[in-house]
């Protein structure tokens, strides 16, 4: 009796050490990466180590290129090499459902502006004349002293001059964001790779991309790498290079039959690969859309597209 009640508690001494032990472990999280590939952010969309990216910049990098290589259009095993830039409103004479929800965004913007200009100033922090604007973000807010993302700007001036909660992620935010974007259409992205605060940023974001996470342990770089599945068939998608891919968003996801914001694709990327998705606005995926967005600078602006 007195044995068994001894060896009792010494298993419960065994289980104390254990949840100690697994407490300590948590705090440092364990972490596996992918092979990390050195990208200069001050070249922006041309500062990939290009081959370790699918080498395809050639094939859509401008106007001349895409029209050069429009034969790739149709022929699976090749058009997933214009990085889906062919798709892009501007070079698209087709009706095209970004119209259409670019269309609705406006009457939706032009709704609420007229109720409340202020909303508008609050968009362009203190500008009316927001042509050109989103081609700057994300960006520092020493005011506000966080990096803002489009969709964070529109979710905070919807709060402070409307007093409506157009979260991240919700469709008044993507057709305000997708409208606030459009007015930015043909202009470089320049993602300002002089503030530290958004070097420490890109920083972080470029760490998680090749951090693995999930059930199946991949990072966003087991995808969209060379020595990863780009270019390869993956649940009949073909994951691309991520040079440039925030110059169209958001955009109007065809199999969804709605506007995606770049998060909201950040989340679906997680859920396929069978990771907990994180909410739009979550620092980490503002961390990783500072990242995407570096990998764009000098691309322009292609919103609105269609994917
Ligand atoms: C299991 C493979 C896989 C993983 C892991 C993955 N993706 Fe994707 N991703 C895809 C596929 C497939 C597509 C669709 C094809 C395309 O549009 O490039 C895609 C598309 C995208 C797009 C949109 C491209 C476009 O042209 O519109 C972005 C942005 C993106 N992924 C980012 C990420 C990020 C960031 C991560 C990590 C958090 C990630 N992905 C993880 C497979 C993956």
């Amino acid at each position: 009796m007195a044995e068994k009640h001894f060896s009792l508690s010494a298993l419960a001494l065994v289980a104390l050490v254990v949840t100690a032990n697994g407490q300590a472990a948590d705090a440092e999280a364990y972490r596996e990466f992918y092979p990390h590939v050195a990208i200069d952010p001050a070249r922006g969309v041309a500062g990939g180590a290009d081959a370790e990216f699918g080498a395809t910049l050639q094939y859509w990098q401008d106007e001349q290129a895409l029209e050069q290589n429009k034969g790739f259009i149709g022929q699976v095993d090749q058009e997933w090499k214009l990085n889906w830039k062919f798709m892009d409103l501007d070079r698209s004479d087709d009706m095209h459902p970004g119209y259409l929800a670019l269309e609705k965004a406006e009457k939706l913007f032009k709704f609420w502006v007229k109720r409340e200009p202020e909303f508008r100033a609050c968009l362009g922090e203190g500008k009316t004349d927001l042509t050109g604007l989103a081609a700057g973000y994300p960006k520092y807010d020493p005011k506000l002293k966080k990096i803002m993302t489009v969709e964070s700007r529109v979710e905070h001036c919807a709060q402070t001059a409307l007093w409506e909660n157009f979260r991240q992620g919700t469709p008044e935010n993507n057709l305000i964001s997708l409208y606030f974007k459009s007015l930015s259409a043909t202009a470089p992205i320049k993602v300002d790779t002089n503030s530290p605060e958004i070097m420490a940023s890109y920083k972080r974001g470029e760490k998680l991309f090749y951090t693995k996470v999930g059930q199946y342990n991949f990072s966003c770089a087991s995808c969209h790498t060379s020595s990863g599945l780009l270019g390869q068939r993956f649940r009949g998608q073909v994951p691309t290079s991520p040079f440039a891919d925030a110059a169209h968003f958001p955009t109007y996801r065809m199999n969804l039959g709605d506007i995606e914001s770049l998060q909201q694709r950040f989340m679906r990327c997680n859920l396929q690969a069978r990771t907990k998705g994180l909410p739009p606005g979550n620092p980490d995926y503002t961390d990783l859309e500072v990242f995407y967005t570096v990998l764009s600078n000098g691309y322009p602006v292609s919103v609105p597209s269609a994917r």
